[in-house]
């Protein structure tokens, strides 16, 4: 499925006693008790894994790492998403990293790695801050975006922080390389009908998305959460599911749209719902019963049934966005199902994004599935013709 359209600088660079930041993205499943920070676990380490490629080389070249991710969406310091939780995992993996709370500290240590606390939590992160973006470029000789997951932000580590590089001095890792090369050639000409799963949480931004995708697919199943969103703009009942009601509008568009292509667009016929806690206990519903008490949480058994066909006469099925909670294993029962259908089907699969390469690799598919891409959001929008700022800004003029 590959070519090899794209190819890191990075192969070529000479950094023996040179410094490379390295932005990535390790924004992990993490099983946590926000009161407890002692008992994070780690659940799925494949972003992790992913980016062992790059570490590996910039260490045979002699270079130093400064690596820098995100981890969540934290408003505000927050210990349970500290990337101190990373560390033993890399010091169980053999690598010699420390931690610097703050870009400051990076100067006081002399690690080959050295992993800086969640970007997130510096205001500056967010909104481009030219200062901080300074901090950030002061820190490194090189830079290098490894963070395919996060390649469609703006953030400052991501957008801003390459642009302070002359060109040659700044290039995309091996991990954005091989999706980059995977999810072109698979666009190229995907092979038909091509079927698009679509789920999670980041119900507005993904809408959009799907909008972009309707030139080249063929249909379109709609998984909680985001479903209840087309749900509530046809006017169903949704009880107290996640909705985007800046996004009702889109969803009308989007339906019309697809109609007109004579796209179809698969709805769930039954729900696993919860009316205590999120997880559980959970009930089966049907799509027009859910009472006002009720959160869908993911399909249910009859939905598995009706979205199989689909699934199994597809050339190319491609899915994001996991349902239930991966650590609440009564939760996963329908997306198990439906990953259990994709896993045995004939066309080409592809899982993209944390939550969902996680579901895979618990449930034991990592065999069955043709690509697993650690970008979810980042590859929808690549795969529907967006730009993705990070890799803009490595185009980009230097502001040096
Ligand atoms: C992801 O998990 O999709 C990436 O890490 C991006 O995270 P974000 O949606 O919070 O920017």
């Amino acid at each position: 499925m590959t070519n090899t359209l794209y190819r890191s600088a990075l192969r070529d660079w000479n950094i023996a006693g040179k410094r490379v930041i390295l932005r990535a993205d390790l924004n992990v499943p993490l099983n946590y008790d926000t009161h407890n920070t002692h008992d994070t676990t780690i659940i799925d380490d494949f972003r992790l894994r992913s980016l062992l490629g790059t570490i590996d080389l910039i260490l045979q070249k002699q270079g130093s790492i400064i690596l820098i991710t995100h981890m969540g969406r934290p408003e505000k310091p927050t210990p349970s998403l500290s990337t101190s939780l990373l560390i033993p995992w890399f010091k169980e993996h053999n690598y010699d990293i420390s931690y610097a709370a703050t870009p400051a500290q990076v100067g006081l240590l002399d690690s080959p790695i050295i992993l800086l606390e969640n970007a997130r939590f510096f205001p500056g992160e967010k909104n481009q801050d030219p200062l901080f973006a300074q901090e950030l470029a002061s820190l490194g000789n090189y830079y290098v975006n490894d963070g395919f997951g996060v390649m469609h932000r703006k953030d400052t580590s991501i957008a801003i922080v390459p642009l302070l590089f002359s060109p040659e001095k700044r290039t995309y890792g091996l991990l954005v390389e091989k999706e980059l090369n995977m999810l072109t050639s698979l666009m190229k000409k995907p092979k038909k009908p091509f079927v698009l799963i679509v789920g999670g949480a980041k119900v507005a931004e993904k809408i959009a998305l799907i909008e972009h995708m309707l030139p080249v697919i063929d249909s379109i199943l709609l998984c909680p959460p985001l479903v209840f969103t087309f749900n509530k703009a046809l006017g169903k009942p949704i009880g107290n599911s996640l909705v985007d009601n800046t996004a009702l509008n889109l969803c009308t568009r989007i339906m019309h749209e697809a109609h007109a292509k004579n796209i179809p667009l698969l709805f769930p016929s039954d729900y696993l719902v919860t009316t205590t806690t999120l997880d559980g206990p959970l009930l089966t519903t049907e799509t027009d019963s859910i009472q006002k008490n009720e959160t869908g949480v993911s399909i249910g058994p009859k939905t598995a049934t009706l979205f199989e066909h689909t699934i199994q006469s597809a050339g190319t099925i491609f899915f994001n966005g996991a349902m239930g909670f991966i650590n609440k294993p009564e939760t996963m029962r329908g997306m198990n199902a439906l990953l259990e259908i994709i896993a045995q089907a004939q066309g080409t699969s592809i899982i993209a994004g944390g939550d969902s390469v996680a579901a895979v690799c618990k449930h034991g598919l990592k065999n069955h599935i043709d690509y697993l891409s650690t970008g979810g959001g980042s590859a929808l929008a690549y795969m529907s013709g967006q730009q993705l700022p990070g890799l803009e800004a490595l185009k980009k003029r230097a502001k040096t």
